[in-house]
Parts: structure tokens; C-alpha cells; sequence
């Protein structure tokens, strides 16, 4: 569709970003993003804690503080328990609380599906504006969070998930990428995006395509959750996991070494996933550390920057 054109559009439509950035002063822009989702774990309190991690993280994923929020509610009034709403909007508030973010609206209506989620507005300096477009050939990648979220909850609704396994993905699922966030920004990143709905890979693609550089990830450093392999292997792959690997297929090469489950991993849309973040050599080691002290503990170096082919992601 034709796109409306606006100079103080930082990042908008055209771009793939994780959110949009609109600059209203020299020394100030706006950054809004909207997620909301089924339900992926059966707890309420622990869906509305997950729910809003995940839409903060765009504001966070492109160097953003996060100010305040609108709640989205689709609920099925007259078939479901109006407490576990409740439930649902007092975890997500706990959330927000914990990131230090404002509730100030939001909106409901009664459908036949229970949805969540928010709409955020955060702030950033135009200047400081963390996008997927600035990787540099030499740069270091580091991944925050473990991989395999959608291949556990897809377990998790057949029924055959371990206690262990639901403990992993809750833990992962509702941190949040603050800490992440504000640490790589003191370091100058140099690129950021967070990993949700296209995998691993879909994110680094679209990373590769707007820096214009290529990827080399090595899968053996990527870090994955338990039993993500195992469930894989047992054939717990989600909708969107066949989905990703059509579409992201012929932007990835695979080496001839990476097992099949592997793949399904890396193609596995994430909720609520980790930061990837692109920087230069010298810095990934101390970013690292730091992160490992600030209690991000899977952080990973798990590839780098090349020059080329541009907008190819190479996995080895
Ligand atoms: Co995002
Ligand atoms: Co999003
Ligand atoms: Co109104």
C-alpha cells in the first residue's frame, strides 16, 4: 500500500523495526509498539506477567525506555471466569511495576478468544536510536536469552511437558530485556532486535538485510532451552515454525553439520524471546560479563558480522 511519508518518522512501516520512532524535538522522539497474543501457558498471572515482557521488548530492543502502556483485552465474558482476568491484568500490571512502566488505558472487548497484551510508548534520544540496520562487518553477535520457547509451549499444550520444562520457558519468557537493554547501550551497540515471532533466524535475516552485511552464526554457541531438542526431535514444532523455514529458506544456509533438530530450533518463533545484539569485537567480551552479572546468565557470543553476501545468514 502506498505509505503515508512523514520527516520526523524515524522508523516506521517501511523499515521491519521492532517498533516505531518518531522524533518530536532535537533531543527527544517518541518510540510506540503494540503486541497481544493467545494465551501460551496456562497459568493466568503468569500469561499476563509474559504478555507484557514481550511487548516492552520492542521498546527495549531499540535502545528505548519504556514510560507508560495501554492494556488490550479480548475476553469471552459469558463462557469464562472473570478472575481469570483479574489474574491476567494483575500479572501483567506486577510487570509493568517491575520496569518501572506507567498503566494509563486501555481497552476490552468480549470475543470468543482471550487475547492480551499492550500498547507501549517509551522515549529515546533521536540520536541514540538503536534499529536492526546498524551491524557492522566484524562485529560480534551476542544472543540474551535461550532459544526454543514455541517447541516447549507446543509441548506444553500436547500435554507431555515436564514440570522442569514449563519452570524454563515461565523463567525466560517473563524476564525482561531491561537490564540487556540499558547495559549494551552503555557499551555502544551498534545494532539491536529482539527475537520473537520469525526465530532466530528470521530476526538475523532481517538484521543482514537492513545493515546490508551478511551473518555467520555458529550454532554449537547458540544457548537452547533443556529439553528443546528433545522435544523437537519428538516432532513439537508449531505452526509458525513451518512457516519461518518457507519463508526464511532461501536467505539461509545451513552447513552440511547442523542436525535437523537444530534447525526446527533456530526457525522456532519465540515469545518474549532475547535481545540480538551487534557490536564491535572489543566490547562483546566486557558486554558479556556484565550481562552474566546483572543476571542475564545465558547470554551468548553466538556468531559475527561479515561483509557478505548481503542479507544472507550463514549457519555452521
Ligand atoms: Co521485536
Ligand atoms: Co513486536
Ligand atoms: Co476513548
Amino acid at each position: 500500500m502506498p505509505l503515508i511519508s512523514d520527516p520526523n518518522v524515524i522508523t516506521g512501516m517501511a523499515s521491519l523495526d521492532d517498533a516505531g520512532v518518531y522524533k518530536l524535538a532535537d533531543d527527544l522522539a517518541i518510540i510506540q509498539t503494540i503486541d497481544f497474543f493467545t494465551p501460551i501457558v496456562d497459568e493466568p498471572y503468569v500469561f499476563g506477567q509474559i504478555a507484557v515482557a514481550n511487548a516492552l521488548s520492542d521498546v527495549y530492543a531499540m535502545g528505548g525506555r519504556p514510560l507508560m502502556a495501554l492494556n488490550i483485552v479480548c475476553f469471552p465474558i459469558s463462557s469464562m471466569d472473570i478472575s481469570v482476568l483479574q489474574e491476567i491484568l494483575r500479572g501483567g500490571l506486577d510487570k509493568m511495576r517491575e520496569a518501572g512502566v506507567t498503566l494509563i488505558g486501555g481497552h476490552s472487548v468480549d470475543d470468543t478468544e482471550l487475547k492480551y497484551g499492550l500498547s507501549v510508548t517509551g522515549v529515546v534520544h533521536p540520536e541514540k536510536v538503536l534499529t536492526n540496520a546498524g551491524a557492522q562487518a566484524g562485529d560480534k553477535l551476542i544472543l540474551t536469552k535461550p532459544v526454543g520457547t514455541g517447541i516447549l509451549s507446543t509441548a506444553l499444550k500436547a500435554g507431555i511437558a515436564d514440570k522442569q520444562s514449563v519452570a524454563d520457558i515461565t523463567a525466560s519468557m517473563t524476564a525482561l530485556n531491561k537490564e540487556a537493554s540499558e547495559l549494551m547501550q552503555a557499551v555502544g551497540a551498534h545494532a539491536c532486535t529482539d527475537i520473537t515471532g520469525f526465530a532466530l533466524l528470521g530476526h538475523a535475516c532481517q538484521m543482514a538485510h537492513n545493515s546490508q552485511v551478511g551473518l555467520e552464526l555458529h550454532f554449537a554457541s547458540v544457548p537452547f532451552l533443556p529439553k528443546a531438542e528433545e522435544f523437537a526431535t519428538r516432532g513439537c514444532c508449531p505452526a509458525g515454525l513451518q512457516r519461518n523455514r518457507e519463508f526464511y529458506s532461501k536467505t539461509v544456509e545451513f552447513a552440511p553439520q547442523v542436525p535437523a533438530p537444530v534447525k526446527d530450533m533456530l526457525f522456532d518463533p519465540q515469545t518474549s524471546g532475547g535481545l540480538l545484539i551487534s557490536l564491535a569485537p572489543k566490547t562483546a567480551e566486557s558486554l558479556l560479563d556484565r550481562l552474566h552479572e546483572a543476571g542475564v546468565p545465558q547470554a551468548a557470543i553466538i556468531g559475527e558480522v561479515v561483509a557478505g553476501p548481503t542479507g544472507k545468514v550463514l549457519v555452521n
